[in-house]
């Protein structure tokens, strides 16, 4: 073979290795940036350094290998440069510290616009029993995909909402688990376009939409699907829950509840408009 006639072959190695080298850069593996998987060290740092590298580029991706990571807190903002991915094949921990029971959240990806949380990895909740806060909070991003995700939390932890989104647009839950003490998902004001479909929920307070009228000039929510999903043991299976007297008054429309099964639920589908505040 002449010389020449390799050259195209040696060129199309060179563009394909260049794609994999170029897949590869953009990964980022907690262990590289401090995280430990051991279930005792903090690797709230390692996490933070992983997603200011994964941030900075189009489609990179921060990678939680096996193994279990304790994570204090997680505020994974934006926005992002391009798409960004977050892969968890291992256990996302929260601490059972009591000293964090100040901190709202979790973990928080805010103004993170085309996100991809995906994996067979599992969000562990640790039996923050005390700790009021929410598991996953999307806020203020669009585009944002949830897969394949685990989520689990006591049943007698209070206020512990699996995946909380607000403020955002275009988001899509599929194929995850998610057992906790409060909402499987609650959605919030501002929300539209979400696409929730082969959850399964339980045991949880179900999938919420709401609470809605609280503040003043709240943003209504708008086109909310919820399609193949499972509710077993759970105390509703879709609500809206809204403030009584409301302080506005946003608007919840085309919302699709199709295809579910129920088990052991106490109100498949409730509309509550005296929510809050309760009367004790
Ligand atoms: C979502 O869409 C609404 C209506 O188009 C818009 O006002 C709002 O800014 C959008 N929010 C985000 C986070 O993209
Ligand atoms: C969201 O996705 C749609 C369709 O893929 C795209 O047109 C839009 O620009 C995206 N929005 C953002 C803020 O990335
Ligand atoms: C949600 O699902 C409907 C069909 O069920 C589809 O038309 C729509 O594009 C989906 N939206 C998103 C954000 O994936
Ligand atoms: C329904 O959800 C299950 C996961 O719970 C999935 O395996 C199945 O493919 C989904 N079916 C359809 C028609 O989307
Ligand atoms: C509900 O949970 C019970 C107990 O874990 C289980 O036996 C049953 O098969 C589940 N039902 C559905 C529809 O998943």
């Amino acid at each position: 073979m002449e010389y020449s006639s390799l050259y195209p072959w040696i060129y199309l190695f060179l563009i394909i290795l260049s794609n994999i080298w170029n897949v590869e850069s953009k990964k980022f593996v907690v262990t590289d940036f401090g995280a430990v998987p051991d279930g005792k060290t903090d690797s709230t740092e390692g996490f933070a350094s992983a997603w200011e590298k994964a941030c900075g580029i189009d489609g990179g991706m921060v990678s939680v290998p096996i193994g279990t990571f304790l994570v204090k807190s997680g505020n994974f903002n934006g926005p992002c440069n391009g798409e960004t991915l977050f892969h968890i094949d291992g256990i996302v921990k929260a601490s059972n510290d009591p000293t964090l029971n100040s901190q709202d959240y979790w973990i928080t990806f805010f103004e993170v616009d085309g996100l991809t949380v995906s994996g067979n990895g599992v969000f562990d909740g640790n039996g923050a029993a005390s700790c009021k806060m929410f598991h996953l909070i999307i806020h203020e991003s669009d585009n944002v995909t949830v897969d394949n995700v685990h989520i689990s939390a006591p049943e007698d932890s209070p206020n512990t909402d699996g995946i909380h989104i607000g403020d955002a647009n275009h988001t899509t839950i599929t194929n995850s688990y998610i057992s906790t003490g409060d909402d499987c998902i609650s959605i919030g004001e501002g929300s539209n376009n979400v696409n929730i479909s082969g959850v399964s929920c339980g045991p949880g307070h179900g999938i919420s939409i709401g609470s809605l009228g609280k503040y003043e000039e709240e943003a209504g929510v708008s086109q909310i699907t919820v399609r193949n999903c499972t509710f077993n043991g759970t105390q509703n299976g879709l609500r809206i829950k809204t403030w009584a007297p409301s302080s506005c008054s946003s608007v919840v429309s085309g919302v699709t509840f199709a295809d579910i099964v129920i088990e052991n639920v106490d109100n498949p589908i409730i509309i509550d408009q005296y929510y809050c505040p309760r009367v004790v």
